[in-house]
């Protein structure tokens, strides 16, 4: 691993994550052996507006039975899971961090779902894959992270069959900076690369992908953390949550996404972009 995406790995390693996943799951009363991908919500979807924006990404991917799919910067693969279980299309999850792929695994072996679904940890540049391998790829804010985008969305293109579909849904800057730090994917500004999204289009084309579909989806980003207040005194947290993966700030970090949410520092986007046929053929 690069020194430059040290931190980002440390940022993403929390300690027996899956075991604190499986107490607060005994806490909550469930049974565990009647796990479902429902049970998990709460902590296995960590991005903006959680399942509900997952579900609508399944209907824009359009994503079908037979088709294998990658998900790029997985997490410990909720959506991962959600789209296998919605569409019955098979689905790798790679990730950078080691513990979220662990974590990962064992709860799609809890969920015997291990069939259709499979992960490896690896970096989204450098992808263990063929070219043209796969009929589709997902990824869901993975790309703040990721400071060399045009060589990510390369790497995407290249592992994506002529034809394929790539499903994004991703943080871009806006017309304000700085951002206010720490949020949910940066405790600092060393670990955070937001592109307006005008110019995250820009890479993607430059990458080699027409855009089919483009949804600036801010305004329910901002719904969503509108209630997000400055924590004081102690966090209080719930039971199973995403600060299992990030840490006990959470609030602070939800709070400061509310911030740049509502002052043009940051935005949201979805967009379904196609791998054209000729980039393949030469035609
Ligand atoms: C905000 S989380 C989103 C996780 C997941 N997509 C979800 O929606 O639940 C960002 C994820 O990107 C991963 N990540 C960051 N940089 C990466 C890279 N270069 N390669 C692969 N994964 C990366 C992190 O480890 C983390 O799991």
């Amino acid at each position: 691993m690069t020194k430059d995406i040290k931190h980002i790995h440390s940022y993403y390693s929390p300690n027996d994550l899956y075991n604190k996943i499986i107490d607060g799951l005994a806490k909550m009363g469930k049974d565990l052996s009647k796990i479902t991908v429902d049970d998990l919500q709460p902590v296995d979807e960590f991005h903006i507006r959680g399942d509900t924006a997952t579900r609508e990404l399944i209907e824009l991917a359009e994503f079908t039975p037979e088709m294998h799919i990658l998900d790029v910067g997985c997490g410990i693969g909720g959506s991962t899971r959600r789209l296998a279980q919605e569409t019955g299309c098979r689905v790798t999850g790679i990730d950078l961090s080691d513990e979220y792929i662990d974590t990962a695994k064992r709860l799609t072996q809890l969920l015997k779902m291990q069939e259709r679904v499979s992960f490896d940890a690896c970096s989204a540049l450098e992808l263990p894959f063929d070219d043209n391998f796969f009929d589709g790829v997902w990824s869901l804010q993975m790309n703040m992270n990721v400071e060399d985008k045009l060589a990510w969305m390369k790497e995407t293109c290249r592992v994506l069959k002529p034809g394929g579909r790539a499903v994004l849904y991703e943080v871009c800057g806006n017309t304000n900076t700085p951002l206010y730090f720490p949020v949910p994917w940066a405790q600092d500004s060393s670990m955070s690369f937001l592109l307006p999204a005008n110019l995250f289009r820009d890479v993607i084309t430059a990458a080699g992908f027409d855009i089919e579909v483009w949804h600036d989806k801010t305004d329910l980003a901002q719904k969503a953390f509108a209630n997000a207040k400055e924590p004081v005194g102690e966090p209080n947290l719930p039971i199973l949550g995403v600060y299992l993966l990030v840490g006990n700030d959470i609030q602070t970090k939800a709070y400061n996404l509310h911030r740049n949410l509502d002052e043009d520092r940051v935005s949201l986007i979805e967009t379904a972009v196609v791998k054209p046929v000729f980039a393949a053929t030469g035609i």
